[in-house]
């Protein structure tokens, strides 16, 4: 073979630039990716997940929950809202003047200005920052999800089909475990014709000893095991459950900030 030392050549170079793109660079990336800071506090972020948790995700992994859910929110921009904090020594000037302005949506330059004309007659406002899209208007989450957000997460689960809602902040919206429990063993007995499958596995069907377990699931009469038995979830879907509640992307952080506000009111406030 004469041409046998370009071949190589050729060869490495391809399988090299390959490697360089595939494995060099996003190891230079975010191979040192460590906690960060959240914006305007002292806490550091994502913390790690108990052990309970960490096992949850190998079973979200093994039941293939990624294939209908994503943990991935996405952001098309930011919006800035203006707040009254007070109204000042003129109440009425003050309501009167926000009655003519528009206070949210705004871009930087109207926000501004929307803040020196109220602070002109004496008001107190804030400016918020809030994160604008699809995802975010369907409460999936407040911000975009970024890197730090997976930091824990070995291997991530990003999805990439969504037959079901984003997960990605879902610990924070759905928080109690036992929604959780019934809504994996029927998903129907908590959301009206889900068409989430059951996972039915993850549970134990049991006679009921001297003493209903604890644990046991508050079913609906219609799902419910026939008289003298008792739903009890196995250590898997405990794990899965935990997992699920730890699944929190509600911190501000430098790059992907936004206001944490619970409740936004542009009622003067007394
Ligand atoms: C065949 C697709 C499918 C699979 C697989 C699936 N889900 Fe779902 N899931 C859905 C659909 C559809 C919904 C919306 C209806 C509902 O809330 O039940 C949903 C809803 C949810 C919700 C409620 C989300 C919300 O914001 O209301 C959670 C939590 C959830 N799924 C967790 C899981 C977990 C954990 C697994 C793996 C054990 C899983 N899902 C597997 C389709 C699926």
């Amino acid at each position: 073979m004469k041409n046998g030392i370009s071949v190589f050549i050729a060869a490495f170079i391809a399988l090299g630039a390959s490697w360089c793109g595939f494995v060099l660079a996003p190891a230079l990336q975010l191979g040192t990716a460590k906690q960060t800071a959240v914006l305007n506090s002292g806490d550091t972020y994502p913390v790690q997940r108990t052990g309970d948790a960490t096992l949850g995700l190998q079973v979200y992994r093994a039941n293939g929950c990624a294939a209908c859910h994503t943990e991935q929110i996405q952001q098309t921009g930011i919006a800035f809202e203006v707040v009254l904090t007070g109204a000042g020594k003129n109440p009425d000037a003050v309501s009167n003047l926000i009655s003519t302005l528009k206070l949210t949506g705004l871009t930087k330059e109207e926000a501004d200005s929307a803040n020196d004309k109220i602070t002109a007659v004496g008001g107190k406002v804030e400016t918020h920052l809030i994160p604008t899209g699809a995802d975010i208007s369907r409460g999936w989450g407040v911000r975009r999800s970024v890197a730090a957000d997976y930091l824990y997460d070995s291997p991530v689960q990003l999805g990439s089909l969504r037959a079901g809602p984003d997960l990605a902040d879902a610990g924070t919206r759905l928080n109690n475990a036992s929604w959780h429990l019934l809504h994996l063993y029927a998903p129907q007995s908590v959301v009206k014709n889900s068409a989430m499958p059951p996972f039915r596995f993850l549970f134990e069907t049991r006679k009921i000893g001297d003493a209903p377990s604890p644990d046991a699931l508050n079913l609906p009469s219609e799902f419910a095991p026939p008289a003298g038995y008792e739903v009890v979830p196995k250590p898997e879907a405990k794990q899965l459950v935990a997992y699920l509640l730890s699944l929190h992307a509600d911190v501000p952080l430098y790059e992907a900030p936004y206001t944490p506000v619970q409740i936004s009111t542009n009622a003067p406030a007394k």
